[in-house]
């Protein structure tokens, strides 16, 4: 009797406490990073507070933290600049073990580098750089780091050679600390940033880093290439200590060893990126200033001491918003990294300045910062949509992100290392790289044309580009032609056409100041014919003082008779392409005719050119040739 009676309420705990042990499962794991994340911040002295409750959810209102997507672990932990100040302590942070980016960069924080936190096997981003952390690197590291930014502290010993390693790695800064020994010889096929300036580094530089530039490693006392010379103590001398350089040796010497080339670029590029500090900077401020007007409205006096000061007081969160990604964007950015990235000027076009720009994740994008827009806000975002829209080929550059301000409009694109068309058939001749044999031309021009084809068959078939020429042509790595740049004509004030551009306007586009679908026919006609030729759209010809458009030229060359001088010289060292050269050029002729109406459109170009390609791979082995 007894028994049964006691059967059902012990049935009954064992699953209350199975049930509790599962919750507790998913709950605890959470808790820990939270109650190890308390721990952190109650013996971590800081400058500034941090809103950080036990009261409070962890992953939806912390400062600072962010979390994997179903909210069960925390997976990120920004604290930039808040003053923290002295060690991590153990069981804080190394408790996190589902971290995967820590950033604790521009803090004081000091003693050894915590040896649990960095050996966290999920960690994927490290940034500690400008704190002042001494001792050894720890040889443990996560073995899928992605980055590690160790720059500017007080590190010494030697760097581990379990870098070897971290074959995920792309980008090492260790920058700026004191560290000794020699370079382990780490051959990482995925690091594209590495620097260990100004250390104590000696002996020579492994050859599997001789592709990083010379100040990936000037202030140290290392030899060999990429340095010129060794920067080395004089043996004469014996020094006992390392630090003391002989003036011959100091880093500051080792620029007047600098080409003016270089000194030019250099130059060039600081006064671009303090440009483009100083524009991100006004646009931080205004939509600081907006925010603030808000915030300040409805907090009461005693909290308006510095509220400039507060660390996330909401500025990210209000920039965030702006900065509109296009669906399917898996990019984890927003305004701000973008505004903190170190930024180069690529180029400048007739719609703007484009800046490469490498995110603290290692992430490069490129941005574009329009200039002369003319549509408002309402007409910008409709047609910013249908270019994110469009985006989906593998012929056009994608549009990921976009930025709409009074004052500033940005486009964020991917960022597509090798170049432009252009500077392939035209920079590589001063810059000595190998020129496009054909079959990479015929490639790239097939490429642009499917893009252009895909563009055209778009918004009701009536998309236009309306900027069609090689420098909006851009390769990817295996050199295929991708269309840049659309989308944005009919944004900009009416073209008042910059002398470049303007060999590329159809007649009646630069009479009417319209673009049609037949004037991008034309356009990508004059683009065959540079490809052809070699030449500029706008040819000087070699008799007469006056400068003519390559249409013209090519006509007037060729009226004559079926020369070979119309074709780029280059091309004369292929056999059996002639044929292919004839097609090409007819093809570009009837792009380039007088009357739109008479010009085939993009599909009829883009299939005569497949036939020209296909018979070429049936009659010759392919050769596609790798350009660096
Ligand atoms: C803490 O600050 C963040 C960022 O400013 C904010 O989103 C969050 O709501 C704040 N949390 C609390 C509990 O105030
Ligand atoms: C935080 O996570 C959300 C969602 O995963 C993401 O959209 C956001 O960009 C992240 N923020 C940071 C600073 O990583
Ligand atoms: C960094 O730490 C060292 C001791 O490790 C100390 O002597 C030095 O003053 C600290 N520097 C700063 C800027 O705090
Ligand atoms: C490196 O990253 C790739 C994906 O980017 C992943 O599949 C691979 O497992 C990683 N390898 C290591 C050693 O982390
Ligand atoms: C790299 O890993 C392998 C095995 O995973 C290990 O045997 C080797 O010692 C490691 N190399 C370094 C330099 O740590
Ligand atoms: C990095 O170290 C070099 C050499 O000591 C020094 O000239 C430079 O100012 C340092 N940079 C910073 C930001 O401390
Ligand atoms: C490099 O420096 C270390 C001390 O930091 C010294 O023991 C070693 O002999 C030096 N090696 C070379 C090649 O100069
Ligand atoms: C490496 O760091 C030094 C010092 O901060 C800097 O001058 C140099 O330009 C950096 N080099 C690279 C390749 O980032």
């Amino acid at each position: 009797m007894k028994t049964d009676e006691m059967k059902l309420p012990s049935y009954f705990a064992t699953f209350a406490f199975l049930f509790l042990c599962f919750l507790s499962v998913n709950v605890a794991d959470l808790d820990s990073d939270k109650q190890a994340l308390l721990r952190f911040s109650a013996r971590v002295p800081h400058g500034r507070k941090l809103n950080w409750s036990s009261a409070t959810p962890v992953c939806t209102s912390w400062v600072g933290i962010n979390c994997t997507k179903d909210q069960s672990r925390v997976m990120a932990l920004h604290l930039p600049g808040v003053g923290l100040h002295g060690p991590i302590p153990a069981n804080t942070l190394g408790k996190l073990d589902a971290l995967m980016i820590l950033s604790l960069r521009l803090n004081s924080l000091s003693g050894n580098l915590p040896t649990d936190v960095l050996s966290l096997p999920s960690l994927r981003y490290i940034y500690l750089q400008h704190n002042n952390f001494s001792g050894r690197i720890p040889p443990s590291l996560p073995p899928h780091l992605n980055f590690l930014d160790l720059s500017f502290n007080s590190l010494s010993g030697t760097i581990p050679a379990t870098v070897q390693n971290l074959t995920n790695l792309t980008g090492l800064e260790l920058q700026n600390n004191s560290l000794t020994g020699q370079i382990p010889n780490f051959n990482l096929p995925r690091l594209k940033l590495l620097n260990l300036s100004y250390n104590n580094l000696n002996g020579s530089i492994p050859s599997s880093l001789h592709n990083f530039p010379v100040s990936s490693f000037v202030g140290n006392h290392i030899c060999g290439p990429p340095l010129n010379q060794c920067l080395t103590i004089n043996p004469s001398s014996p020094s006992p200590s390392p630090t003391h350089l002989p003036p011959s040796a100091k880093p500051g010497n080792s620029h007047k060893k600098l080409s003016t080339g270089t000194i030019i670029a250099i130059s060039v590029g600081g006064s671009a990126l303090v440009l483009l500090l100083f524009l991100f900077l006004v646009l931080w401020c205004l939509t600081r200033k907006n925010f603030q007007g808000s915030f300040t409205s409805k907090a009461n006096g005693g909290r308006t001491e510095k509220p400039k000061e507060d660390f996330g007081s909401g500025v990210q969160e209000a920039e965030k918003n702006k900065l509109v990604f296009f669906e399917g964007c898996s990019y984890n950015f927003d305004l701000e990294d973008l505004l903190r990235a170190s930024a180069e000027v690529l180029g400048k076009g007739s719609y703007g300045t484009t800046y490469k720009a490498i995110l603290e994740e290692g992430t490069t994008m490129v941005v574009k910062r329009l200039k002369e827009v003319v549509a408002g806000k309402r007409e910008f975002e409709l047609q910013m949509e249908n270019v994110g829209r469009l985006g989906h080929h593998p012929n056009l550059v994608p549009l990921r992100a976009y930025y709409y301000s009074k004052d500033e409009k940005l486009l964020v694109y991917d960022y597509i290392p090798a170049g432009s068309f252009s500077s392939l058939l035209h920079g590589s001749r001063e810059s000595g790289r190998p020129l496009p044999d054909w079959d990479t031309r015929l490639k790239i021009c097939l490429g642009a044309a499917k893009g252009i084809t895909h563009l055209h068959a778009s918004g009701g078939g009536k998309f236009v580009h309306g900027n069609i020429k090689p420098s909006n042509v851009l390769l990817t790595q295996d050199l295929h032609g991708c269309i840049s740049d659309f989308g944005l004509t009919s944004l900009m004030s009416s073209p008042t056409v910059p002398s470049r551009a303007v060999g590329y306007r159809a007649p009646e586009a630069i009479e009417t100041r319209k673009f049609t679908q037949k004037s991008d026919v034309y356009s990508f006609g004059v683009l065959l014919l540079e490809m052809l030729t070699g030449k500029a759209a706008v040819v000087q010809t070699s008799g007469h003082e006056d400068v003519v458009d390559l249409p013209r030229w090519v006509q007037s060359v060729v009226r004559e008779e079926w020369t070979a001088e119309v074709f780029d010289i280059e091309l004369m060292k292929y056999n059996d392409i002639e044929e292919e050269l004839v097609q090409m050029l007819q093809i570009a002729m009837a792009c380039v005719a007088r009357l739109p109406d008479v010009r085939p459109s993009m599909e009829e170009v883009t299939r005569t050119i497949e036939e020209i390609r296909s018979s070429d791979s049936e009659n010759r082995p392919s050769s596609d040739q790798e350009v660096a």
